[in-house]
This record gives structure tokens, sequence and C-alpha cells, in this order.
């Protein structure tokens, strides 16, 4: 009788590593509608591709917030956010950046090969020179370094952002070519990755939605919040009377509905033949954000009401990502002679 031997097992493939991407987000508190369909609905795809490591930056939030236990709970209020929005700290690293201290002594690194004119002409700094103007500190002028650093810490090759980051990345850029002239090659030049909706204009259809402006959609927030900020919403202002026809190209109420179902062409339609009004537009777009986020909305209350979880998750964020940052911080020591 022959005995038939069941093929040896192929030996296991070595893991394939998966390119790194990075993104840091400010503790600002519960995030906008700007926050996810500019940035974290990419931060929460890209998870599944990429080794993905993502940051709340709360040392650049010190350039403008001074209020300690402000920034503690908007810390705690943005980690529960992300998670909720579909973080999964089992598949991506969410950390708090002063977890991580050494991307300051990075950052200062950096700063000898930048150039003061190069921050000088930053669009984020002119902004907020003329917005705080009793508090332009030395950290709002070097933010994009430490922006910089917060990426190439990691070396990181794709930062999942909003448009209004395109000229910090570009910065970044910047600062890794004049890094590696000097030093040999040491970091990778990142890219910026946009969604579709790289840019959501605020509820007054004119500034970026921003929480300092005061126009932003709480996707989180209760629904009358949601309600109340939709049907506040400024829209097409050549469009005076119901039955003048409406331009959706101009009108951020219908912008936005893009992002909420397929059949925005046929709303669009509607309000170009006067069928419909802003009211009704404004209506259906509160319904649908707030059925959309629904699920998110249990879940961050949730994780608020669990903060040791939240605390935890940080906590081990931190902890994972040590070996990456102490190992590149070893390397760059070397090659500028500090050892
Ligand atoms: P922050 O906290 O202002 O915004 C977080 C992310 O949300 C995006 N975003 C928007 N996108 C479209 N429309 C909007 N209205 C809108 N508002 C916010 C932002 O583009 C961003 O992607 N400097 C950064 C934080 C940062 C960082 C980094 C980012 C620090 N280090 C390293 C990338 C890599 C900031 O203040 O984002």
């Amino acid at each position: 009788m022959t005995t038939e031997l069941a093929p040896a097992p192929a030996p296991l493939a070595a893991p394939v590593p998966r390119p790194r991407i990075f993104s840091g987000i400010q503790p600002s508190g519960v995030v906008h509608l700007g926050n996810d369909l500019g940035a974290v609905r990419n931060y929460v795809r890209l998870q599944y591709e990429y080794e993905a490591i993502y940051s709340i930056v709360d040392y650049h939030a010190l350039t403008s917030t001074h209020d300690p236990a402000a920034l503690r709970t908007q810390t705690r209020e943005m980690a529960a956010s992300l998670l909720a929005l579909g973080l999964d700290p089992d598949r991506c690293t969410l950390f708090v950046q002063s977890h991580r201290p050494e991307v300051t002594e990075l950052a200062w690194l950096l700063t000898t090969v930048t150039p003061v004119s190069w921050l000088e002409r930053t669009p984020t700094y002119k902004e907020k020179k003329e917005h705080q103007q009793d508090d332009v500190n030395h950290g709002l002028l070097a933010y994009p370094v430490l922006q910089a650093a917060d990426i190439v810490i990691y070396k990181a090759s794709l930062v999942p952002v909003g448009k209004d980051q395109a000229a910090h990345l570009e910065l970044s850029r910047e600062i890794v070519r004049a890094f590696n002239a000097r030093y040999g090659q040491t970091f990778p030049e990142p890219k910026a990755v946009y969604t579709e909706a790289p840019t959501v204009l605020g509820t007054d259809g004119v500034r970026k939605m921003s929480k300092s402006v005061g126009n932003t959609i709480d996707v989180l927030g209760p629904p009358e919040l949601i309600k109340k900020q939709i049907m506040s919403m400024v829209t097409d202002t050549q469009r005076v009377l119901r039955t003048d026809p409406g331009r959706p190209e101009v009108c951020n109420v219908c912008q936005l509905q893009r992002a909420f179902g397929d059949d925005y062409e046929s709303l669009w339609d509607g309000e170009r033949t006067a069928r419909t009004g802003c009211v009704d537009m404004k209506r259906i777009l509160a319904e649908r954000i707030t059925e959309r986020y629904a699920e998110a909305r249990d879940r961050y209350a949730n994780l608020m009401a669990h903060p040791d979880r939240i605390d935890e998750i940080l906590a081990v964020g931190a902890e994972r990502i040590r070996p990456i940052a102490e190992a590149t911080m070893i390397e760059v020591r070397e090659k500028m002679g500090l050892r």
C-alpha cells in the first residue's frame, strides 16, 4: 500500500512592508465637516492600504491656545472623533504629538537648514500675524518646521491633507531637499494626497470651514445643532426670489450635496429650474448629514463616556512608533556630527 505524502507547506512569505503615510490634526475639539471631507475620510481609507500614523498635534496648538485645561479636553475630543469616524487602532497608529517628544529635537535640527525667508513667506504665518497681533510668538514662525519634522521622523512619503496644507507640504519638501543636500539622502520628499473635496467652505459660503472662524458644521454634534448650522448657510446670493433660477455651481449647499448622495445632479436640476428653493436644499442636506453621521455620533458619545479607553489607545500608539522615531534620531544625529 502506498501512502501519499501531503506536499510540504510553502515557506511563509515575509510580510511585505507597506509604504508609510503620516498626517496631523490640531486638537481643536470635535471634528467638523471640513476636517472629515477634506482629510479624515482619507485617513480612514488609507489605513487599509498603508502603514498609517496619525498625530493629534498639541505642540502645534500651543502657538494659538494657551488654556491647559481646554487643550487637554480638546485633545481627547479629537481622539474620540477620529476613532468614531473609523480610525481603527489595530490598523493604524493614533497618538498625541507631545507623547513622542523626539520630534521637537528634530524640529530644532531642521531649523538649521531652513532659511527664515521661507518661513516668513508662508501664507498661514502671514494670516496668523494678522489674526493674533498681540501674540506673534516664535512658534508661529517655526510651525511649518515642526510639521516637516512630524512627517519625516517617520520617513512618511504620503500625507493625506486638505488643500489649505499645500504650502506647508511644499515647504516640508524644500526642507527635506535642503537637509538631504547638506547631509546626504536621509528623508523621502513627502507628497500630499487630497480627497474629492480638498477645500470645504464654511456656512458663510466664503471662507474655509474652520473652528477659529466659527463657520463649521459639527457633524458629531446634536442633530438640532447640525440643522441650525445648515439652515443658517449662505447660498447663491444672486437668487433673491424663490422663483429665481439657482446656480448650483456657486451655491455651497449644493456643492456639499455632492458628498451626500449620487442624486445631486437631479437636485441641482431642481435648483436651476426653480422647482426647489434653497430651504428645501438645506433641509435635504441637514437630513442626510444627520443620518450619515448617526452611528459615528453614538460611537463618539460612547468613547467620551470611557476616557480611559481613549487614553489607552493613545498611549499604545505613542509606544508603538517609539522605535521608528528613535532610529531616525540616531541616524540624524550621526549624520549631523552630534555623536
Ligand atoms: P488642521 O488641524 O487645521 O486640519 C486637519 C486636517 O483637516 C483639513 N481641513 C480641511 N480640509 C478641507 N476643507 C476645510 N475647510 C478644512 N479644514 C481642515 C486640513 O487640511 C488638515 O488636513 N498644520 C496642520 C496639522 C499638522 C499636520 C502635520 C498635517 C501638523 N503636522 C503633518 C499634516 C502633516 C493643521 O493645522 O491641520
